[in-house]
């Protein structure tokens, strides 16, 4: 099936590694140009290292901090340099530091409210515009399983990622009629950096070896296994999609199953 994204332009943010790499490389597989967005040269150079010979040249990169204030304009300027304008937008941030949630310090709170959702509130409110005046664009935002399913120890992941989510709900509301749609993707667990950390946290909480604490997480997932990279990327890549053009203002899980309830 051809995406139709063959002279679309997207932005993909924490495109260095992980599930932001994985969604880059699905939409620069199907034709589109990406600019891929995060905080370290050296990680987006290997990341583009790593990509196939056919695709680099429609992949640039721009060097951003979510902690900076400045972030949503940086990312928009630097996506727009190579079409003029930007199709679509995957907001995905880093992750929080877990903990119980009567221990959260409310600085940290406030300052992953800064670096997770207000930048991608401000940098979609910068690229809606320039979607709506030509009646075709994709938003989507990766939160979480824990947007559904709170999980614990990620007590402020479920708790800000929950707040992206309900404000994509409304604004697909508002935007549908434009050809815009807005869409939640929520991983259950991939396995990324991310992931791995969160397993050796888990150690350390249990004192059990990472690796028995990595097979229970497996085993409890109806599919038995932590899903690929890839296999989340080419999600991502059908919502962005002309096909997908009727799916809008939902949350698509990808998960194994992993999430409990309908
Ligand atoms: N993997 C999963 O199963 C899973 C499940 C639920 C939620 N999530 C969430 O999904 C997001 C992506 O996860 P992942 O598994 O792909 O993690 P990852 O492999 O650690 O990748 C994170 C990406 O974000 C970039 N990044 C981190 N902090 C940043 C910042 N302050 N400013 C700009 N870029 C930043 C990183 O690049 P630099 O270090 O170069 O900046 C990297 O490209 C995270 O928020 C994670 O918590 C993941």
């Amino acid at each position: 099936m051809d995406f139709g994204l063959s002279g679309k332009h997207a932005l993909v943010t924490g495109a260095s590694s992980g599930l932001g790499l994985a969604i880059a490389t699905a939409l620069l597989a199907e034709g589109a140009s990406v600019t891929l967005a995060a905080r370290s040269q050296d990680k987006l150079q290997a990341a583009i290292d790593g990509l196939p010979d056919g695709l680099k040249p429609l992949a640039d990169t721009v060097l951003a901090d979510f902690n900076d204030p400045q972030v949503a304009e940086t990312l928009a300027t630097a996506a727009r340099r190579r079409t003029g304008a930007v199709d679509i937008v995957v907001a995905n941030t880093g992750g929080p530091p877990p903990g119980q949630p009567s221990g959260i310090k409310p600085e940290v709170m406030s300052a992953q409210y800064g670096a997770m959702v207000d930048p991608v509130l401000r940098l979609t409110l910068d690229l809606l515009p320039e979607m709506r005046a030509r009646k075709w664009g994709r938003i989507l935002a990766v939160t979480s399983s824990g947007v559904i399913q709170p999980i614990p120890h990620l007590p402020m992941s479920n708790a800000l990622r929950a707040s992206v989510t309900a404000f994509m709900k409304t604004l697909a509301g508002e935007v549908a009629r434009d050809g815009v749609t807005v869409n939640v993707i929520a991983p259950g667990r991939i396995g990324t950096a991310r992931t791995t950390q969160l397993d050796r946290n888990a150690a350390e909480r249990s004192g059990q070896p990472v690796e028995e604490v990595a097979a229970a997480s497996a085993a409890s997932i109806p599919a038995g296994r932590y899903g690929t990279p890839e296999e989340f990327g080419a999600v991502a890549a059908f919502l962005a999609s002309t096909q997908a053009s009727y799916v809008t203002g939902s949350i698509i899980r990808v998960d194994g199953g992993a999430i409990r309830s309908i």
